[in-house]
């Protein structure tokens, strides 16, 4: 899906991963939903070309996913928002503004924590934080 979409917009993506990914405990699933929104949500924020960049790593007990892009950014007003329920600055009929809630509950639920920051204008970077049991 990543590369397709990418393709179309001239989208470089380079990843920095974990080459061995500790046994852990995750809903597969809910955590693939979480990291294709957010993905859909840097493609989206990228007008014609650019980056995203992912990155994995551990920290203590900790699994730590970064997901940056070099799209619009993030107002200042906005940031404080985009994790509420049907907080949407897409067109009408573009976007539910549920994406971002319901990443912030998967990986709540998974004991985690995620975060945005940006500089509009320079891009926005998502931190998830998923402190699942590792081992
Ligand atoms: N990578 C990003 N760069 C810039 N803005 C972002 C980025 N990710 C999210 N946002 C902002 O956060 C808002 C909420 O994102 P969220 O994914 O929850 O909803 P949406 O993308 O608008 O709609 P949906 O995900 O339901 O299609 C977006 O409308 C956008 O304003
Ligand atoms: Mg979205």
């Amino acid at each position: 899906m990543l590369s397709s979409l990418s393709r179309i917009k001239n989208i470089t993506v380079r990843k920095s991963l974990l080459n061995e990914i500790p046994d852990i405990s995750i809903d597969r699933g809910q955590i693939e939903e979480t990291i294709c929104n957010m993905l859909t949500n840097s493609i989206q924020a990228i007008k014609k070309t650019g980056e995203i960049f992912i990155k994995s790593g551990t920290s203590d007990n900790n699994i730590i996913i970064e997901i940056s892009d070099s799209g619009e950014g993030i107002s200042k007003a906005n940031l404080e928002k985009i994790f509420t329920p049907f907080f949407s600055s897409k067109e009408y009929g573009k976007g539910t503004g549920l994406g971002l809630s319901i990443a912030r509950r998967i990986i709540t639920e998974h004991g985690g924590n995620i975060s945005a920051s940006s500089k509009p204008g320079k891009g926005a970077k998502f931190l998830h934080n998923t402190s699942a049991e590792l081992g």
